[in-house]
């Protein structure tokens, strides 16, 4: 029997209700397929910070890097009582930074046509797969303030772009469309305004995508990407961009996929630990309700099973899904009548 070690942080909000359920479906499915899941519940989050202080224990960090773990599957970090939020920056961007996870690999894929927005796109138009740098850019902290709640204020947030960094995401996303069959790949930057940093970007994408003749090498100004993802998704395959903006066209991508209930993400360095999570948050304003979507949480789970080496899961689990989007047994902000466990309940009985 093939065994795996997860460990699992559900962290704050609503990653206390869609971690259990993800955890709920990929049980139900190592059942059937002979895996031997097994976890390990990591207390870590604003609850825990409010009690002892505690954000990331080195030495948990230190065991998520041993190889005791195959991947980590994580809620989501944030809530208002810790407005510094430096919690999450310790767990969720420390654990990034730290496990040098450079790729987070958010898939933009509508599974069924009813739950995008755009007007006449369907699951053919809207399919592709973003690389976001997820090691340096602007969240690495560096910076600093000066003169302090003074007139005289300065803040400076600097951002950082190594050749190591900027290289080694690009060719990850050549890498995936050469494996693929995707025949684009689409570098977004900011390089008329940015230029320093992002000529490095410049200059990176055009030596890599020489090394990849026969895929596309795009570019677009990341304020055109946002642009074209609504005008015309189905132009996109790979995109590649640096940490800050690949957060945000990701929370549009979302959107395009039919919500950010439905959005997954894998935080990765090939032979490492994998971090698995929605890209939604914390949600404070549904927490504890019963409201949240499970669906983003379970589609990650899906990805930590390819990851851990059982495509065909992820495969049933993306079915299972399309068949739950397609009955409308779904939670409510996408229009049906369910709660998080029912929504779970209704993916655990088209698996079968
Ligand atoms: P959010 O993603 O938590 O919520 C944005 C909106 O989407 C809210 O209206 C929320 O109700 C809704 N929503 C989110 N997930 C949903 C789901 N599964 N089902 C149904 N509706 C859902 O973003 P926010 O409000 O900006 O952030 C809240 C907290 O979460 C902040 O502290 C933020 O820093 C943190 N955050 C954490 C992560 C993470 O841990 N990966 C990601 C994003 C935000
Ligand atoms: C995400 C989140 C995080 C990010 C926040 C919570 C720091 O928005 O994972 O998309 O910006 O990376
Ligand atoms: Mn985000």
């Amino acid at each position: 029997m093939t065994a795996h070690r997860i460990a699992l942080v559900p962290g704050d909000g609503i990653g206390q209700e869609v971690v259990p359920a993800a955890v709920r479906v990929i049980d139900h499915l190592a059942a059937q397929a002979g895996l031997d899941l097994t976890y390990e519940h990591f207390d870590l989050g604003a609850d825990r910070y409010l009690r002892d202080g505690t954000t990331m224990p080195a030495d948990v960090m230190a065991r998520w890097n041993s190889g005791e773990f195959g991947a980590v599957m994580m809620g989501a970090l944030g809530d208002p009582r810790v407005p510094s939020n430096i919690h999450a920056r310790d767990i969720l961007l420390g654990a990034r930074f730290e496990l040098d996870l450079f790729i987070n690999l958010r898939p933009v894929r509508l599974l069924d046509p009813r739950y995008t927005p755009l007007k006449d796109k369907g699951p053919d138009d809207i399919d592709m797969v973003v690389f976001r740098e997820n090691t340096e850019g602007l969240y690495t902290g560096i910076g600093g303030q000066f003169k302090k709640d003074t007139p005289d204020e300065v803040a400076i947030e600097a951002e950082l772009n190594t050749r190591k960094g900027v290289e080694r995401i690009i060719r990850a996303a050549f890498e995936y469309a050469d494996r693929h069959g995707r025949p684009s790949v689409c570098m977004s930057d900011k390089s008329n305004a940015m230029r320093h940093g992002h000529d490095l970007w410049q200059r990176v994408f055009k030596a890599v995508a020489a090394e990849y003749p026969a895929i596309e090498a795009l570019h677009l100004y990341v304020d055109v990407l946002c642009m074209e993802l609504v005008r015309k998704p189905e132009r996109f395959d790979v995109i590649v961009t640096n940490n800050l903006f690949g957060d945000i066209v990701t929370d549009l991508g979302a959107q395009l996929q039919g919500g950010i209930g439905l959005a997954a993400s894998g935080n990765l360095h090939p032979g490492k630990v994998g971090l698995f999570e929605p890209v939604h948050g914390s949600a404070p304003d549904i927490a504890g309700k019963d409201l949240a979507n499970p669906l983003a949480a379970i589609l990650s789970a899906g990805m930590m099973l390819t990851y851990l080496g059982h495509p065909e899961l992820e495969q049933r689990i993306q079915k299972a899904v399309q068949d739950v989007l397609a009955s409308g047994a779904v939670t409510r902000e996408l229009g049906g009548s369910l709660g998080t466990a029912a929504a779970t309940d209704a993916v655990i009985e088209v698996l079968g």
